[in-house]
């Protein structure tokens, strides 16, 4: 095994540890059923000895009650031990998922660049499931199977050594046997997963794209692959079903030959006269009883394999560590926030480490060597054309990258000297995707801070003319979305996060392309929420469309990383030979040179 116990014990006993108490009792539980499980068979033995010896009836009655009864607390106590094992694995196994949710989270954009979100829910859901499987089944089954082996395998001893010797070389073979069949069942199973997730991401993605898929005339080839991967799956899938029954028919035929040898083994003792009638029959039992452990512990190592895997897929995601550092404890003013951007450079290559800083090339730098200083409360309006780095740089302020040179301070603090959660809670950002999550509509707008009273969030829908909206919704500000938009309009739904922003009361907020997919009405709305937030804080509006920037002080044009032009919006305006006159002249920024 690649991950050696020392690690597996590790990252699970730390998350063990907390829930002793509930371990050892489980531990306990464990332990009796497996003895009674030994035991009860020799209340049998004992009844066929007695009843042949001509015991009293009394006798046998106490003899059949105890059986009985053993049988029905071995029941009870597998109950019992079912149910500590699922609540401990669980309970441990949810404080892992929070964890890792947790640390993707906190991890910075490149992460996420390099992982697909798919990949990440298969760690989050997937390895930890095959985890808590192991907890709860594998950890304390294979345990327990194995002590039960050992256990039946002395009381074969105990009934003569003859049977003990010639069983316990029947479960080694056995067991070695459908151990080296194992591998060759593996691999077809591997494939049929294989393409089984392939179908299933297939699905997904189409039923995400299917609006896209109806409108470019896509059906008849979607509905093609679909056969196809179809077509592949069945040929698989009976392969796969094949090798398991091969291995099926193998045990049968081995347990058979276990059978077979018992009866052989009583026959010869009891025509010796070295063992009872009863002897005898617990042979028998007891091989038969063999059985469950052998097959339980093939199928617990085999899936000892997928958790050793899983393990490794955990451990390798949570030693990735964040490119952010956790930033200092400065705090930013309540006020307005004024920006400073001094030389600031930043490639993705070297974000993602997929370069190293002598090897890039002018061209390789997203943004190089930005200046501007917006003082508080006054309005930058950022131009250039697609691709020019506008959202780049308002990821920069979020710090959702670091940039590789420069530094950006916002109200005269160096936005690496504040913690991560007070500088997004300081800016805001209204995005061109909108992101809205299947909750209800307040936690939507407040992210799920309570603090924040309703009134406050009814004034702000109003203020945005959703009022109407939220009056036709059936339960008020406890009406459900879904993500996705959740059945509003675009235009809604872009509202809504600008209601958001306006709830977190930035101190700067960062408007990216924000009113580029409203109508002219909702925009109008739009227009004048911005002018009241814009009011209370400092405002960086990323546009393409130049009457967005009419309300702006400065004006930012990016091109290529670079800056073309800066400086005052009105003395822009005034020099005829300004590319931003220019623009106003054309009207959009996709003449921009
Ligand atoms: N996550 C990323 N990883 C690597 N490169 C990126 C990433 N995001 C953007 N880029 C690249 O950085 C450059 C600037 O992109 P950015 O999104 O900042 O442009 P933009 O000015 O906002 O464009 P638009 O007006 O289309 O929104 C582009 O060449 C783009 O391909
Ligand atoms: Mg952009």
């Amino acid at each position: 095994m690649n991950v050696p116990i020392k690690q597996y014990a590790k990252l699970l006993g730390g998350y063990l540890k907390p829930q002793q108490g509930r371990v050892a009792l489980f531990a306990v539980a464990l332990l009796i059923s497996i003895g009674l499980q030994v035991l009860s068979p020799q209340i049998l033995g004992y009844f066929i000895d007695t009843s042949l010896a001509g015991a009293s009836g009394q006798v046998l009655f106490v003899a059949a009650l105890l059986f009985i009864g053993a049988a029905f607390l071995t029941q009870l106590l597998s109950v019992i031990s079912t149910y500590l094992g699922e609540n401990v694995a669980w309970t441990a196994t949810n404080a892992l998922r929070a964890d890792i949710v947790e640390h993707c989270i906190q991890l910075d954009l490149s992460f996420y660049k390099l992982r697909t979100s798919g990949e990440l829910l298969e760690r989050v859901d997937g390895d930890v499931n095959v985890l808590s499987r192991f907890f709860s089944q594998l950890a304390i089954h294979t345990l327990g199977n194995g002590i039960l082996l050992v256990g039946i395998l002395v009381a074969l001893f105990f009934e003569n050594w003859l049977a003990g010797v010639s069983l316990t070389l029947f479960s080694l073979f056995a067991l070695m046997i459908l151990l080296s069949l194992h591998s060759f069942a593996v691999a077809p199973w591997t494939t049929y997963l294989q393409v089984s997730a392939e179908f299933f991401g297939f699905i997904g993605e189409h039923l995400v794209g299917r609006e896209d898929i109806r409108a470019n005339g896509a059906v008849s080839y979607v509905m093609r692959r679909f056969h196809q991967i179809l077509q592949r799956w069945l040929p698989v899938y009976q392969k796969a079903r094949f090798t398991s029954t091969i291995l099926w028919s193998t045990s049968v035929g081995l347990f058979t030959i276990g059978n077979a040898i018992a009866l052989g083994v009583s026959a010869y003792l009891w025509n010796q006269n070295a063992i009872t009638i009863g002897s005898a029959y617990l042979i028998f039992h007891y091989t038969n009883l063999l059985n469950q452990p052998i097959e339980r512990i093939r199928e617990e190592l085999e899936e000892l394999q997928q958790v050793e895997a899983s393990i490794h897929r955990i451990r390798e995601l949570l030693q990735v560590q964040s490119h952010l550092s956790t930033g200092g404890d400065r705090i930013l003013s309540q006020s307005a926030l004024s920006v400073s951007c001094e030389q600031v450079w930043f490639s993705y290559q070297l974000a993602q480490q997929t370069a190293s800083n002598s090897y890039l090339t002018p061209q390789e730098w997203t943004l190089q060597d930005i200046s501007f200083y917006l003082p508080a409360g006054q309005v930058l309006g950022l131009l250039g054309r697609t691709g020019s780095g506008k959202t780049t740089l308002a990821r920069l302020l979020l710090r959702f990258y670091d940039a590789q040179l420069g530094c950006i301070r916002l109200g005269n603090v160096a936005i690496a000297q504040t913690s991560l959660t007070t500088l997004r809670q300081r800016v805001g950002l209204v995005t061109q995707d909108v992101q809205l999550f299947q909750a209800s509509v307040r936690d939507n707008l407040t992210f799920f801070d309570s603090t924040i009273p309703d009134t406050q969030i009814r004034q702000t829908l109003e203020l945005l003319g959703l009022g109407t909206w939220l009056r036709s919704l059936p339960e008020d500000l406890d009406t459900q979305l879904d993500s996705n938009s959740g059945g509003l309009s675009a235009g809604q739904a872009q509202l809504l996060t600008f209601a958001r922003v306006f709830l977190k009361n930035p101190g700067l907020v960062i408007l990216d392309e924000a009113s580029s997919r409203l109508d002219p009405v909702t925009e109008h709305l739009i227009e004048q929420a911005v002018d009241r937030l814009l009011n209370r804080c400092t405002g960086i509006i990323i546009a393409h469309r130049l009457q967005t920037v009419q309300r702006a002080d400065q004006i930012l044009i990016l091109d290529r990383g670079r800056i073309l032009e800066y400086g005052d919006r009105q003395s822009l305006l005034n020099n005829p030979h300004s590319h931003f006159s220019q623009l106003l002249k054309t009207g959009t920024t996709d003449f921009l040179v």
